[in-house]
């Protein structure tokens, strides 16, 4: 038996709701994350994503739900660093096998082009600055059009106007319908989302939306 990440996490988030989860380093807030992407398995209860419940799939059926349904922002992106900016934009569409291969490399440029980057498809992550490879980690996030953006501490690796870029961009997706919940440590970009999740070891203790803030 291990430690419990969670316990008693009661948590609803609607459709269309731009979230942010916040709390000290080991509350639980990538379990979170993971969780709703199917990547981590409650020991108990249940995990419905979507009208789907995750709790009851089997790996492979997580990993062709994932594929369509969620696309992940991790802090340090983890791009492929072989493959071009377009080809990492591109993977995820191969992966899920969605339309016509011959297709997949223009919806992936679209998406690149979305971010800023159409004049980068062609380069390599080290080819990149920072802020570049943030902006394919978007598009590659993108490249199925997910219902759900999912960021894991997505501006702990940038600098202050960087990070507000990344928000601006997240937003961009959340106004286009994207349901979009980030995890950062900073409170001046949590107060950027319109929910904003407190965590502290495993258990959600605040858990306010945007007019509350703003009518305290
Ligand atoms: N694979 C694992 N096996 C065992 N314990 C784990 C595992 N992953 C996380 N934990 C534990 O679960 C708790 C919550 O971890 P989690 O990674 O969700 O925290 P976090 O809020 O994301 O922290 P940070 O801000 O440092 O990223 C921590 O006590 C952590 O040590
Ligand atoms: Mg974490």
């Amino acid at each position: 038996m291990g430690f419990p990440a969670l316990s008693g996490v009661n948590l609803t988030i609607e459709a269309g709701e731009m979230v942010a989860i916040i709390g000290p380093s080991g509350s639980g807030k990538t379990t979170i994350i993971n969780l709703i992407a199917g990547i981590d398995r409650p020991t108990a209860g249940t995990v419905t994503v979507n009208g789907s419940r995750l709790d009851q799939m089997t790996e492979e059926q997580l990993a062709v739900w994932r594929g369509r349904t969620v696309g992940i922002v991790f802090q340090f992106f983890q791009l492929m660093p072989t493959l071009t900016a377009v080809e990492n934009a591109t993977l995820p569409l191969d992966l899920a096998r969605l339309g016509p291969a011959r297709e997949r490399r223009a919806v992936a440029s679209r998406h690149l082009a979305a971010v800023g980057l159409a004049d980068r498809g062609d380069r390599l992550p080290l080819e990149l600055s920072g802020g570049e490879q943030q902006r394919v980690a978007i598009a590659r996030a993108m490249a199925c059009e997910p219902p759900i953006l999912l960021g894991d501490e997505p501006t702990g690796n940038l600098d202050t106007g960087m990070a507000q870029e990344m928000l601006k961009l997240l937003k961009q997706q959340n106004g286009a319908g994207t349901t979009v919940v980030y995890v950062t440590h900073d409170p001046g970009l949590a107060a950027r989302a319109s929910r904003v999740i407190s965590v502290r070891d495993g258990l959600i203790v605040d858990d306010r939306r945007s007019q509350e803030r703003a009518a305290r």
